[in-house]
């Protein structure tokens, strides 16, 4: 008789062991770990997002238009999840909100390594980036190597010159133009967010905080999205 090999359970397929115990879920202060387990939630689907980002861009080199809509489908789904997020920490009291900035120094979401993978894999590249405060060594060379590849937006720009099939060329775009109206959504909720903490103080990285969020929130990452084809 064959032995019968059980499925993992849930558990260890999410290797939920592992996870938790990493997760900021056991500060003391719960008010901490709505605030950090949240940051670390974005962080797995900002992976996420990458990662059906690149799939995009191999559909897009490949001249396949329904693979490139499939994998850009869930990606404004992804963004509004993230948007979201934003709404647990908006119930955070201001002295709440105060605690965790003293503790957080300089720390700030704008070290996010992989945000700026996000926005250089696009096509947004501002190489000024690569010098942010507190990237490491290896947080520099990843987001080299991102300025070095094929942006989204090349591929999109060249398939769209390439492909016969028109209405297959446009449901591409209203799926990519869907994915970065999502993200600029994303960036004024965390705009407008950060003014009702923030009010007109400086960010804890030393930026302008909510006016410089303001004026991030006008980057498009593939702007020739938002033009109809002809
Ligand atoms: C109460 C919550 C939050 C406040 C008040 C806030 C505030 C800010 C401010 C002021 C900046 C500008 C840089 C600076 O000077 O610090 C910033 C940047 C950033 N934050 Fe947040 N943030 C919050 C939550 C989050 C969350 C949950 C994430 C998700 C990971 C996040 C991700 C980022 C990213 C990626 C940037 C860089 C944006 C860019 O350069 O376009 N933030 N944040």
């Amino acid at each position: 008789m064959n032995a019968v090999t059980a499925a993992p359970p849930y558990g260890q397929v999410l290797r939920l062991d592992e996870l938790l115990r990493v997760a900021r879920v056991h500060d003391d202060d719960v008010d901490h770990v709505l605030f950090l387990a949240t940051h670390q939630s974005c962080e797995i689907l900002f992976a996420v997002v990458l990662r059906h980002l690149e799939e995009v861009r191999a559909a897009l080199d490949a001249g396949d238009a329904d693979r490139a809509e499939r994998r850009a489908v869930p990606l404004p789904r992804l963004m509004a999840t993230l948007t979201a997020q934003f709404d647990g920490l908006a119930t955070l009291t201001p002295a709440a909100f105060e605690d965790i900035r003293t503790t957080l120094g300089d720390a700030s979401g704008f070290q996010s390594v992989q945000w700026r993978e996000i926005e250089f894999l696009c096509g947004l590249r501002d190489s000024r980036y690569l010098t942010t405060a507190g990237f490491s060594e290896r947080d520099r060379a990843r987001l080299e190597g991102r300025l070095g590849e094929r942006s989204v937006a090349e591929a999109y720009r060249e398939f769209v010159a390439t492909c016969a099939d028109r209405g297959a060329a446009e449901r591409v775009r209203l799926a990519l133009l869907a994915f970065d109206e999502a993200a600029a959504l994303w960036r004024a909720r965390h705009a407008v967010l950060a003014e009702r903490f923030l009010g007109t103080a400086v960010g804890t990285a030393g930026s302008e905080g909510a006016g410089y969020l303001w004026r991030a929130a006008l980057r498009r990452a593939v702007p020739e999205a938002w033009t109809p084809l002809s």
